[in-house]
C-alpha cells in the first residue's frame, strides 16, 4: 500500500515512464490513465465539498441546527452519490464516524492516519493518492483532508452546548456517534475518492 502526495506520485509516473532520452515518447500527462483518475478525483471532491457547504450554509441560516443536520444526513449522500458516476465512488469518511457508514477501510484509515500526522506537524496536504490493486485491477485512490470550521461546531463540537432538541435528534438517530468533541482547525475526516483505471482507460477511448 502507498500512501503518497499527488505531486510525487505524478513526479514518480512520469519519472517511472519516461526512458531517459525518449521525452517525446512520453505520454501528455494528461492522457495517462492515472493522471485522467486524478482529476476526475479532484473534480469530483471540489463538487461535493463545495455543494455541502452552500446547503449547510443555506439550511443552517433558514432553519438552524436541527433542520440543517438533513444536510449532512440526507443531502450528503445524495450529493456523494450524484458525483459517483462512470465507475467513480465518492464518499465522506471519518475514523470517528457519526454515521457508522463513514468508517473508513483499510486503505482510508491509513491515508486518514497519515493525514492526521501531517496535520499535526502543520504540514496538512490538499490531497494525498496512490494507485493499489483493487477486486477489479489497479485502482486511483484518493482523500481530500475535511477540516472543521466554526460552523461545524454546532454539530461536530462540545455536545454539552448543544440545544436539547438537536442533541435528542442527534441521539435517536445516531447512538453511536463519535463525531463530537472537535475544536476548530481538526482533521474531521476526508472526501474519499476511488477510481479503477480500467474506467478510465474505457472512458477515454
Ligand atoms: C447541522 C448539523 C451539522 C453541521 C453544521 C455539520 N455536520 Fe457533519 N454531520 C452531521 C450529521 C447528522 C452527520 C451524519 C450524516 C449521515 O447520516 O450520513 C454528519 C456527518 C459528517 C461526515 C461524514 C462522516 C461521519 O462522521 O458520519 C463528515 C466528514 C462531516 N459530517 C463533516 C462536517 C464538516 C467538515 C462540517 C462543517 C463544514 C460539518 N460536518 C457540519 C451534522 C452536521
Amino acid at each position: 500500500m502507498r500512501v503518497g502526495i499527488v505531486g510525487a506520485l505524478i513526479v514518480v509516473l512520469l519519472g517511472g515512464i519516461a526512458p531517459l532520452g525518449a521525452q517525446e515518447a512520453v505520454p501528455a500527462e494528461a492522457e495517462l490513465p492515472e493522471a485522467a483518475a486524478l482529476a476526475r478525483a479532484r473534480a469530483a471532491a471540489s463538487g461535493l465539498a463545495r455543494e455541502l457547504l452552500a446547503r449547510l450554509g443555506a439550511e443552517l441560516a433558514e432553519g438552524g441546527a436541527v433542520q440543517a443536520t438533513r444536510v449532512c444526513s440526507e443531502v450528503a449522500p445524495a450529493l456523494a452519490a450524484a458525483h459517483s458516476k462512470d465507475g467513480l465512488a465518492v464518499r465522506r469518511v471519518s475514523p470517528r464516524p457519526r454515521n457508522p457508514a463513514g468508517r473508513p477501510d483499510a486503505w482510508e484509515a491509513a491515508g486518514l492516519a497519515r493525514l492526521a500526522e501531517l496535520h499535526a506537524a502543520g504540514e496538512l496536504p490538499d490531497e494525498v493518492s496512490a494507485v493499489v490493486e483493487g477486486e477489479g485491477g489497479p485502482t486511483f485512490r484518493f482523500l481530500k483532508p475535511l477540516r472543521i470550521a466554526a460552523t461545524c461546531l454546532r454539530c461536530h463540537g462540545d455536545p454539552v452546548g448543544f440545544p436539547p432538541e438537536l442533541a435528542a435528534a442527534l441521539a435517536e438517530r445516531y447512538p453511536a456517534d463519535e463525531a463530537v468533541g472537535y475544536r476548530e482547525g481538526d482533521l474531521r475526516g476526508a472526501i474519499s475518492v476511488t477510481v479503477p483505471l480500467a474506467a478510465v482507460s474505457a472512458g477515454a477511448e
